[in-house]
């Protein structure tokens, strides 16, 4: 069965990306590693808790990682994914924290792509602090990991957070530039215009909370405020506004456990800007090939949305 590890900041679409891993099969978790992000981490944690209680897997290890940014100080998206991050919707008789793992995210993270040489796939849906952090400690886990499943960055400039930046990358611009820079492994990026491109119709999301089950349920309750702010007016016209359910976090996730999701994709170097004045946190596509970097990222193009819409319709079930 494929290992995975889940890197989030869960809001709700992180949600939808571990329902998914967790109803896969052939697909074993080995721990789900938390950062702030669309909320503070200590929600974070409380939520993926939710998440695992209402799936029935409490035993998957849950760790609790960076609370900041590398630099800078926190931003959230409360405002999309409801202040707590799951659409402010509490469950009074949620797990509390005392079930988190006492190792640090980043020791679990550097930890466990050891013990499994070659043979993990890491999704990270969040800002990517942890990650940064964890190839700092340990460089050779670069090139221990199977694959890198990254949602995040940008191809077109078009940001959803800053005018140019990308939410994760946005939130912490110096660890996007570190995980794109230092990890060699096989690299998969879900960057933000392709989800938004392949949006899902509405009458399928309609279909997929309509089922009767304790999950539907559950993701019918976190997912309404968020369904609303998606309709709202702060949204990309274009790219967003409306048309379209946009699980972003997932199509990530999907690429990482069925190797035949992708069906087109480029190959190319991308890095980060740090310093731009309207730019900074923006994804940096070096088409041309100028920095002479060797390694190169694979930008999920097209991805088979059948079999997505099959993966999301499992994970409720
Ligand atoms: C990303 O930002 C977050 O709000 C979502 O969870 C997703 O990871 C989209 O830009």
């Amino acid at each position: 069965s494929k290992k995975l590890l889940i890197d989030v900041d869960c809001g709700v679409d992180d949600a939808q990306a571990i329902m998914i891993a967790l109803a896969a099969r052939n697909v074993q978790v080995l721990g789900i590693t938390c950062v702030q992000g669309n909320t503070a981490v200590e929600n974070v944690c409380k939520n993926v808790l939710r998440v695992l209680k209402v799936c029935g897997l409490l035993e998957i290890p849950v760790f609790k990682g960076a609370s900041k940014p590398i630099l800078g100080v926190p931003v959230d998206a409360g405002h999309f994914h409801g202040q707590d991050g799951l659409g402010d919707a509490p469950d009074p008789s949620a797990p509390g924290l005392e079930l988190l793992q006492e190792e640090g995210a980043v020791q679990a993270l550097v930890r466990i792509v050891n013990q499994h040489p070659g043979q993990v796939s890491l999704v990270a849906t969040a800002p990517l602090t942890n990650l940064a952090l964890a190839v700092r400690i340990d460089p050779t886990i670069s090139q221990k990991l199977k694959g890198l499943y990254i949602m995040g960055g940008n191809t077109e400039s078009r940001g959803n957070t800053t005018t140019c930046a990308e939410f994760n990358f946005a939130c912490d611009p110096e660890a996007a530039y570190i995980v794109l820079n230092d990890y060699l492994c096989p690299t998969y990026i879900a960057c933000w215009e392709f989800t938004c491109r392949s949006k899902l119709p509405w009458e399928f999301c309609d279909d997929w909370l309509a089922q009767n089950t304790k999950k539907a349920r559950f993701m019918t309750q976190i997912f309404k405020h968020s369904i609303e702010a998606c309709k709202s007016e702060r949204i990309d016209k274009e790219l967003v506004a409306g048309q379209g359910f946009i699980p972003c976090d997932a199509y990530a996730l999907a690429a990482a456990i069925d190797d035949a999701f992708i069906l087109e994709s480029d190959e190319v170097p991308v890095t980060v800007e740090l310093s731009g004045t309207h730019t900074r946190g923006m994804m940096v596509v070096d088409t041309l090939d100028t920095l002479n970097k060797t390694h190169k990222a694979t930008i999920m193009k097209k991805v088979d949305l059948e079999k997505f819409k099959q993966m999301l319709m499992d994970s409720l079930k």
